[in-house]
């Protein structure tokens, strides 16, 4: 099979989750799932949370106001969104963007963990608290775990793939000052 056809794969399987504790959310309001979007051979992988409104709304990722800031923060280091490829753990969009409950992150992370393994990224941003704690312990690295400010823009390997926790981009909406942080953190990327 193709990457394109493993993704596809993987989108008709989300689609019909019934067992997901979020699917009759998903359906009886006319939502989509949001499965990724972007290149399959992408260098770097982005990892968010979940779905917001504009997401469920399209089936696409980061294209609501946490999409501007994060196509803003790729344009500060020039990347291309078309290069690289963005997904989230969660692929259903939680009741009023509640933070994903833990059954709903083991439900859909063996989805995202075959997205890692189609793609075979080089680096892993992970975009926020709960793509962080799940990205680290996945890839063995759960005794490095700290608080986000202590993680944000620090580089982790695990047999040369590299990790970089990020700040989320919506932070930036309730602390204006978290921008500049999120700026430095990308240009870190960058330079990996
Ligand atoms: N926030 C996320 O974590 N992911 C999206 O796709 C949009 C907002």
């Amino acid at each position: 099979m193709t990457k394109t056809e493993q993704m596809k794969k993987i989108r008709d399987e989300v689609f019909e989750l019934k067992n997901s504790p979020l699917y009759q959310y998903r359906t009886e309001n006319g939502f989509f799932p949001v499965i990724g979007e972007g290149n399959h051979d992408a260098d770097i992988m982005f990892i968010g949370e979940a779905p917001g409104r504009n997401e469920a709304k399209t089936g696409r990722p980061f294209c609501g106001a946490a999409g501007k800031i994060l196509d803003d923060l790729l344009a500060s280091i020039k990347v291309p969104r078309e290069n690289v490829y963005i997904t989230n753990i969660v692929k259903d969009r939680p009741q009023n963007n509640r933070d994903p409950l833990p059954e709903e992150i083991e439900i859909y992370g063996p989805f995202l963990d075959r997205q890692i393994k189609i793609i075979e990224p080089k680096v892993i941003a992970t975009l926020g608290r709960y793509s962080m704690e799940y990205i680290m312990k996945k890839f063995g690295l759960e005794s490095e775990l700290k608080t986000i400010s202590l993680m944000h823009g620090k580089s982790f390997d695990s047999g040369g793939l590299k990790i970089v926790p990020l700040y989320h981009p919506a932070a930036t909406i309730y602390n204006r000052d978290l921008i500049k942080t999120l700026e430095e953190g990308f240009k870190i990327l960058k330079n990996i």
